[in-house]
């Protein structure tokens, strides 16, 4: 089959991780459709020209407004911080291009809602990077579930946890900065517990949350002997009501010290419970109410069979996986939902319907009050 030429914008954490994906994914999963490295744009020129060496891109260059609607391009993968998703993905949808964007999908829900209109009206294929959705484990646990095995699910308690701004003195970097991040806790880690949520569980109906900045100013990144004020949240709780009946929480932080990565879930259901933490990716932990009373107990599972959601494509069982095999993963599953002309999920659709849950945690701890999410009957 044809390659297909990707272009990447954002140099930075995300366009290494998509960088590493892009040059494995081939080798390991098998594609039907051959991604070619094309061009890595970004603003920090030795970075790019860092991440071109290292990673195997073609071309470098600063200019995404060149890159994006170049003929030789086929895939635009946005990397760069939410304020500029919705012109850089606007762009590529209307210059007919493929388009993988990191989350949130932007910083307001009216930016999301112009993102999904663009590439609906252009007609392109379409993938939001919640990267957690393919994390073996995770997988598994949304096979249990549909197969009923732990019958109608009641409760959701996803918290993802951090700890890289417990120290006051940390800068005033962009995720702290609301023109750039468009939220703190909640726009950056919530929203993977959230996708997650809808995945396993279902949509968000309602919501009742509250946001909460405990320092409330920091060093500015060039001039540290000055401060200036924080202006997202630091941390986020929220109580959720599903469509389907289910409740549940979603805490995000990352002034949890000692918590580095803790993506955590539990899910309790009518015959069962499923619970899973990043820290400890290749283990799902279950719960069976169908096993004999005098064996029941929470087991641990290692993901690790062929099997198992995407396994076989790498090592023998026991041979444990990492953080960067899910975008791994993701691109695998872009690739073939190209090949196959179809919707890769989850898509821009899922990341309206995420911002809208966060708008609505936002509005709910402004206002005091439970707050539907729009679109969610
Ligand atoms: N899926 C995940 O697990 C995950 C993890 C971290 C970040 N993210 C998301 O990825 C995105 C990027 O985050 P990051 O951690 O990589 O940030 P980062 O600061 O490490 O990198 C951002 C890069 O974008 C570049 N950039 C900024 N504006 C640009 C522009 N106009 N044109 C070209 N390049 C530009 C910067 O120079 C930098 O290289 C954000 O949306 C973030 O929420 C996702």
């Amino acid at each position: 089959m044809p390659d297909l030429n990707i272009a990447l914008i954002g140099a930075g954490f995300m366009g290494k991780a998509h960088s590493n994906a892009w040059r494995q994914v081939s080798a390991f999963c098998r594609p039907r459709l051959t991604p070619h490295r094309k061009v890595i744009c970004g603003l920090v020129r030795p970075q790019v020209r860092d991440m071109a060496r290292a990673y195997g891109w073609e071309e470098t260059a600063a200019d995404w407004r060149k890159v994006v609607s170049r003929p030789d391009i086929d895939i635009v993968d946005v990397c760069t911080p939410g304020d500029s998703h919705a012109e850089i993905a606007i762009a590529a949808a209307q210059a007919g291009k493929v388009i993988l964007c990191e989350k949130p999908l932007a910083n307001t829900v009216k930016d999301a809602e112009r993102m999904l209109a663009a590439v609906e009206r252009a007609g392109v294929t379409h993938m939001i990077n919640h990267n957690y959705r393919r994390v073996p484990a995770v997988a598994l646990a949304r096979q249990i579930i549909k197969e009923g095995r732990i019958g109608k699910i009641r409760h959701f308690r996803g918290t993802y946890l951090q700890d890289w701004i417990t120290d006051p003195g940390f800068p005033l970097v962009w995720r702290l900065d609301r023109r750039k991040a468009g939220s703190g806790a909640l726009g950056d880690i919530a929203s993977h517990a959230i996708d997650l949520a809808r995945m396993l569980v279902g949509e968000i109906a309602e919501v009742a949350g509250a946001t909460e900045t405990f320092i409330k100013t920091r060093p500015l990144p060039d001039h540290p002997s000055r401060k200036g004020r924080v202006t997202v949240d630091d941390a986020v709780v929220a109580a959720v009501r599903f469509a389907n009946g289910a409740i549940g929480s979603i805490e995000a932080t990352r002034l949890a010290p000692g918590r580095k990565n803790y993506n955590r879930f539990e899910i309790n259901g009518s015959l069962g419970s499923l619970a899973f933490n990043l820290e400890r990716l290749n283990e799902l932990e279950v719960y069976f109410e169908s096993d004999p009373p005098s064996l029941r107990g929470f087991r641990t599972v290692l993901v690790t069979e062929s099997t198992h959601p995407h396994v076989a494509a790498w090592w023998p069982p026991g041979h444990i996986i990492g953080w960067e095999h899910t975008f791994t993963h993701t691109v695998y599953d872009l690739l073939e939902a190209i090949a196959a002309k179809k919707l890769p999920s989850p898509n821009f659709h899922d990341g309206v319907m995420n911002q809208r849950v966060l708008d609505a945690i936002e509005r709910s701890s402004r206002t005091r009050r439970w707050v539907r999410v729009k679109g969610v009957a």
